[in-house]
């Protein structure tokens, strides 16, 4: 606790936020970047004076929104629309390595007249430091960004920590397993009670899943690796399909654990905290310059911000706004919630990372996640 503490102090203190970027780090062309801009001041409007301005636009609201679970876009579309039914959204799921390649590639080939989409929701953090510096997401606080810890948001408001998300706690099925018997610990998995009973997503298929298995190696070594390979885990695409294959309520099923899965949308699985390295991050948001919407596009940034959504999405207890963060992210052990970040910003290092989990594990094998019926 004493050494988290530091560590918070010692963010605090430099000034750094979790989004460091590689460019940013080794050349100091960009100064500016790092200087607070104070001509953004926070948009101090209700959501009903936004929704006003945001009815005076003509057009279709664009949201990349991050994730591997088609269904996760009916919750949020159907929450803003209902609140907001004169707004037309289109909300896209996708993995968000893939939505930054749609908005790439849409800004390349319209000259950069157009991004896809009007705001993007993602978890592949080295994107919005790299789009800030070309210039191309909009300055903007919204109304609860002086509520959201510092190392979560950029200064200048380019980019904004909406919710935490976090991987490694363990997701069983309690109709086969006690809670008393579900390991809290990595290598608790390595023996052969294990054998033919866990599901984890491939590391080299998603980045988040990646960085937790950098973290257990880091820790135990390559020999976790070889040890987790003799008890034949079940791996699948999608960071929710652990936990959707242990919920399917068959008598032959023996897959009953994982500790890289999510328990989003699986019914009747139940999550034990790991006492073990994890992760955590801030899925974070930003509206793009490009935006023909952008009083529509503020008004959905405070959405995610406001109580209504923050409440639903922080049942957990952890939170990028600090009134919504029960568990105190920068006061729990063993998980740093900026190092996510950090990791992300090497592209170099994730590129080996994922190289030596294919090189064991092969290329990721079966249905993308997004084309799953659930
Ligand atoms: C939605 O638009 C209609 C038609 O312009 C208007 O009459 C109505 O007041 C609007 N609804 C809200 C909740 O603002
Ligand atoms: C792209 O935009 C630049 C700057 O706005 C302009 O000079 C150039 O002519 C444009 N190119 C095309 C192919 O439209
Ligand atoms: C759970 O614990 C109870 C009481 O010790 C035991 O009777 C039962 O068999 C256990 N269930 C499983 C699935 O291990
Ligand atoms: C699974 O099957 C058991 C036995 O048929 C039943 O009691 C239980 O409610 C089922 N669980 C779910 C989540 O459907
Ligand atoms: C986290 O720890 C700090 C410093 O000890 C304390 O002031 C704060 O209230 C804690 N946060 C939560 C949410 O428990």
């Amino acid at each position: 606790m004493r050494f988290l503490s530091l560590k918070v102090l010692a963010i605090l203190v430099s000034g750094s936020s979790l989004f460091v970027s590689a460019a940013d780090a080794d050349t100091d062309t960009d100064a500016t970047d790092d200087a607070a801009d104070t001509s953004i001041t926070i948009d101090s409007r209700s959501l009903d004076d936004i929704y006003a301005a945001a009815q005076l636009e003509k057009g279709t609201l664009r949201v990349a929104w991050g994730g591997d679970v088609a269904s996760s876009a009916t919750f949020i579309s159907s929450a803003f629309t209902t609140k907001f039914p004169n707004i037309t959204l289109d909300l896209k799921v996708d993995v968000s390595k893939y939505h930054d390649s749609f908005i790439d590639r849409t800004y390349q080939s319209t000259n950069g007249t157009d991004s896809g989409v009007d705001v993007a929701v993602l978890q592949t953090l080295h994107d919005f430091t790299r789009w800030k510096r070309e210039n191309r997401l909009l300055r903007y606080k919204a109304a609860a960004f002086g509520d959201i810890y510092p190392q979560f948001v950029d200064a200048d408001g380019a980019y904004t920590g909406v919710y935490m998300f976090s991987f490694g706690n363990v997701v069983y099925e309690p109709l086969k397993i006690n809670a008393s018997d579900v390991p809290t610990t990595y290598p608790a998995f390595l023996t052969s009670d294990w054998l033919n009973k866990i599901t984890l997503t491939y590391p080299n298929d998603d980045d988040a899943i990646l960085y937790l298995f950098s973290l257990i190696i880091t820790k135990y070594g390559w020999g976790f690796m070889s040890d987790l390979l003799k008890v034949q885990p079940l791996w699948i695409r999608g960071t929710a399909s652990p936990s959707l294959v242990m919920a399917e309520n068959t008598t032959d099923n023996t897959r009953i654990v994982s500790f890289a899965s999510s328990s989003a949308f699986a019914k009747g699985v139940a999550v034990k905290d790991i006492e073990d390295v994890h992760m955590m991050w801030p899925q974070t948001a930003s509206i793009f310059s490009t935006t023909t919407m952008p009083e529509s596009a503020k008004l959905f940034m405070n959405y995610l911000l406001s109580d209504d959504w923050q409440k639903i999405m922080t049942a957990s207890g952890i939170a990028t706004r600090k009134t919504y963060d029960k568990l105190g992210v920068f006061n729990l052990t063993n998980v740093d919630p900026t190092g996510y970040g950090r990791f992300m910003a090497d592209r170099a290092s994730v590129e080996r990372w994922r190289f030596q989990f294919e090189s064991i594990l092969g290329t990721s094998q079966g249905l993308d996640p997004i084309d799953l019926q659930f």
